[in-house]
């Protein structure tokens, strides 16, 4: 056999294609790169663990809802469960920063607040937490994203942004 036989036979067109390949992959690369620092996409990850048979009865999560820590500045915790989240409503004044604690007590959920950043899976044993800076004056939907079964498309709830 001669080197030219066992040297691999690309047609040149073949070869061309390859390249453009590779340089797409590198150009879907950047533009991920890119997009996550200029968006300040922040993944979200589990910063507790709770019992789903017993999250609602103790910590938390039993009493969820809106706490103030200091002005303009809350931690919602929100319990999500077929269907529905508790609380449904929360309410805070333009300029606030809040962190959403969101766990699930079944399956998993997931939670998106319209017009922000803050989008997370919910997954029952996990608690996901994210913060958002809510400074236009509005009503902000939260919806379930990951399909939990029949009553999926009637879990949402609402963040009021109140004029300061
Ligand atoms: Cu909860 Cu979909």
């Amino acid at each position: 056999m001669t080197a030219e036989k066992r040297s691999l036979h690309i047609n040149r067109l073949e070869r061309r294609w390859i390249i453009a390949s590779a340089i797409l992959l590198v150009i879907f690369m950047l533009a991920i790169t890119v997009t996550s620092l200029a968006g300040g996409i922040a993944v979200p990850a589990p910063v507790a663990r709770v019992n789903p048979q017993t999250v609602d009865k103790e910590g938390p999560f039993a009493n969820p809802g809106l706490r103030e820590l200091a002005p303009g500045k809350y931690e919602a915790y929100i319990l999500s469960q077929i269907w529905s989240f508790n609380p449904r409503e929360i309410t805070v004044p333009a300029g606030s920063s809040v962190t959403f604690y969101v766990t699930s007590k079944d399956v998993q959920h997931g939670f998106h607040l319209d017009g922000t950043n803050i989008n997370m899976q919910i997954v029952p044993g996990q608690v996901s937490r994210l913060t958002a800076k809510l400074d236009k004056p509005g009503e902000y939907n939260f919806i379930c994203h990951e399909y939990c079964g029949l009553g999926h498309a009637a879990m949402f709830g609402k963040v009021i942004v109140t004029p300061k």
